[in-house]
């Protein structure tokens, strides 16, 4: 039987695999702040930012056929299908000019991980993971007046236990492959994006401003 992977490398037709393109994983838990250092991470060192939360965010907003099915899983903390999740992010990926990609919250599961790899055949430069406690995590989530469904303690609780049993192992996995790049994400916006600039720095990318 044809998996989802096989069908997507079909449907890709080598589209993906033959743009040769940069990968940064930015990984941490709710609320450790990759969004925000994205957005630093994108001024200073020329990425575009693809967050997978807000890739599915849209797809609900678009009117799409998964919109229910997504809408219910984000209200839950779950994770959606790999299927669903890679088929933005592809998108996106070849829709954008640009070669270089901090792709955040994703992979979020083993299952993320070896989908991607495989359809794709992208491995990631290296992994960002933003080390933050969860009472810290938890004080921002509830701060944070986005409007999220699912920044509420409840749905807050279910994503830690996600986030733990889940999202950990696949750092876990990267950590083992020497690619994992860990920041102290507790330490104010500026000071962590200090620690950040510094592990772009090593790694070659050129300091735009
Ligand atoms: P994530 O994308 O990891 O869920 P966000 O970047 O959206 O996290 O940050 C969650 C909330 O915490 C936002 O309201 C943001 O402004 C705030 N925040 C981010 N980084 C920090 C920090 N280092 N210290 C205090 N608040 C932060
Ligand atoms: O990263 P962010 O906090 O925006 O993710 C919000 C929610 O989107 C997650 O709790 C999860 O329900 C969903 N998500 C997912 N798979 C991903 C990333 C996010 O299902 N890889
Ligand atoms: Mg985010």
């Amino acid at each position: 039987m044809e998996t989802f992977v096989d069908a997507a490398k079909k449907d890709a037709n080598g589209s993906v695999q033959n743009k040769s393109v940069t990968v940064v994983f930015v990984l941490g838990g709710p609320g450790s702040g990759k969004g925000t250092q994205c957005a630093n991470i994108v001024e200073h060192f020329g990425y575009t930012h693809l967050s997978a939360g807000d890739l599915l965010r849209a797809e609900i907003k678009s009117g799409s056929e998964n919109g229910t099915l997504i809408d219910n899983m984000i209200k839950e903390g779950k994770i959606v299908p790999s299927e669903v999740t890679i088929k933005l992010l592809q998108r996106a990926i070849q829709e954008n000019g640009n070669d270089k990609f901090l792709i955040d919250g994703f992979p979020r599961n083993e299952e993320n991980r070896a989908a991607f790899e495989s359809v794709t055949g992208i491995e990631p430069e290296f992994v960002l993971f933003f080390d933050c406690s969860e009472e810290e995590m938890e004080r921002r989530l509830l701060n944070r007046n986005q409007g999220r469904v699912d920044d509420n303690i409840e749905t807050i609780r279910k994503r830690f236990k996600v986030f733990l049993d889940s999202s950990l192992p696949v750092i876990e996995y990267y950590n083992a492959k020497g690619k994992v790049r860990k920041i102290d994400a507790a330490k104010p916006i500026e000071g962590v994006f200090e620690s950040v600039r510094s592990v772009f720095t090593v790694s070659g990318d050129k300091v735009a401003a």
